[in-house]
């Protein structure tokens, strides 16, 4: 059972600005179409935790861009449009009990996103492995994908690529 984060930051760790845009990252050079290694880190995990507020973003996109089951963190969300069927699923609770549950259907390794949504997971030391990739910017504000932990929690550095010359790419394990 690993749960994994795959997420890009602003250089000073921001995730998203204050009112949830994501323009900043459509602006990444990008000639070769690049996947910047996602289809790679897609092939290794099981199924999607989310939070409500990052699911809310995906659906302004207009397409549904997973081929694994989703499972949307909520406390708030009480049904899931019609189109979501067979796709997604509201979850909530206890976060161990949550990743026991999923295991026993068979979800052993998940990609954990949102940054409250992974904030709650680390506080928890419920992530195994983290790759996150640095935009050269800085946003001032927004929503940080880091926040207050009440103890340390070590990694280890696996590896950084620098792709496009632009983004700087780095993995990281925890060190049990
Ligand atoms: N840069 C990137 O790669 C990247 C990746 C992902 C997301 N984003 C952006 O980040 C922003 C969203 O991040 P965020 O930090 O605002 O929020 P988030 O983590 O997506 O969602 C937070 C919500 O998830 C629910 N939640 C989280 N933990 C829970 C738990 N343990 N139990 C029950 N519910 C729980 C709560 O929903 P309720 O309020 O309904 O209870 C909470 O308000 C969006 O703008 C998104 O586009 C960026």
């Amino acid at each position: 059972m690993t749960n994994h984060v795959y997420i890009a930051t602003s250089l000073d760790g921001y995730i998203a600005t204050s009112d949830g845009g994501l323009d900043w990252l459509n602006q990444i050079p990008n000639p070769q179409k690049s996947d910047f290694g996602y289809a790679e880190f897609n092939s290794r995990i099981d199924a999607i935790v989310m939070g409500r507020i990052t699911f809310e973003k995906v659906l302004t996109f207009g397409i549904w861009p997973y081929d694994k089951p989703v499972f949307i963190l909520s406390t708030t969300l009480t049904e899931l449009p019609d189109t979501m069927v067979g796709k997604a699923e509201i979850v909530n609770g206890d976060l161990h009990e949550l990743i026991k549950r999923l295991k026993k259907r068979g979800y052993n390794n998940l990609y954990i996103d949102g940054g409250r949504t992974i904030q709650n997971f680390l506080q928890e030391d419920l992530i195994d492995e983290m790759i996150i990739t640095r935009v050269p910017i800085l946003l001032g504000d927004g929503v940080p994908l880091f926040g207050k932990i009440t103890q340390n929690i070590k990694f280890k550095h696996k590896k950084t690529e620098i792709l496009n010359n632009y983004l700087a790419k780095s993995s990281y394990t925890r060190d049990r």
